[in-house]
């Protein structure tokens, strides 16, 4: 029995090959944030010489990338991103996601927003019928806190908590929300974007990930594979 660590290794692992036409010399790829980022950008590293460098969607995996010889390039100085890899916290057969776990949604939708392709690498326990069990992450301004809670509970939000001790790296703080019904996930991201104070919501549903890998038991499994012949 692998543990979830070994799944999520074997998945990054995997998301190499993945993406193996986009080692090239000119290629610039996104990287996400967590640990299942840090097992990619630990994979990608024996490969730093096939490719430019990289987009970090955090100071923490910029550091990674820095301390594996990969060159980080701010975003913007570059023009477009070809694939960017990340994890989720909860991704559901649509390739709708709830992110932020880790605290970097803003970011990590930011650099996806930025490529062609979004490679979601998770294990297995993260795959679900219906998102929301996961509370939702959402990163606002400090002095929005209490106003955007009270619209949240007004969105049928059963709890709303602000994360302890923690500031992103933009500096603000991140709201956990439990209980809100995500029936169309699309639409909630939209009304949540929608509330003065919010500065990114948790929901990647508007732009949902292009393919994910998920890491099981009985190996690599692919969801939503892509009809471009590039991605078979
Ligand atoms: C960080 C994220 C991560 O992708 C998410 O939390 C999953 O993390 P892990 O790979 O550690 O399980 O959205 O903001």
């Amino acid at each position: 029995m692998l543990t979830q660590d070994q799944l999520k290794q074997a998945v990054a692992k995997q998301a190499l090959s993945h993406i193996r036409q986009h080692l090239i010399q000119d290629a610039i790829i996104g990287i996400g944030t967590g640990s299942t980022a840090d097992f990619f950008i630990d994979a990608l590293a024996e490969h730093r010489h096939a490719f430019r460098g990289a987009v970090a969607s955090s100071e923490r995996s910029a550091k990674r990338l820095a301390m594996h010889g990969i060159r980080v390039f701010d975003l913007n100085e570059v023009d477009e991103l070809a694939v960017y890899v990340d994890g989720a916290d909860e991704i559901n057969a649509k390739l709708e996601m709830i992110k932020g776990g880790g605290g970097a949604l803003t970011r990590e939708k930011i650099v996806a927003s930025a490529s062609h392709h979004f490679v979601c690498i998770v294990d297995e326990s993260k795959v679900v019928d219906n998102l929301g069990a996961f509370p939702l992450p959402i990163e606002v301004l400090a002095i929005s806190k209490e106003v955007v809670s009270r619209q949240l509970y007004q969105l049928g939000a059963t709890e709303v908590i602000e994360r302890k001790d923690f500031l992103t790296d933009n500096g603000h703080p991140i709201l956990d929300v439990k209980g809100l019904k995500i029936e169309d996930a699309a639409r909630l991201e939209a009304q949540i974007n929608d509330i003065p104070g919010v500065v990114t919501c948790g929901l990647f549903a508007i732009r949902p990930a292009t393919v994910a890998l998920v890491g099981t038991q009985e190996g690599v499994k692919i969801i939503g594979q892509t009809a471009d012949p590039r991605y078979a």
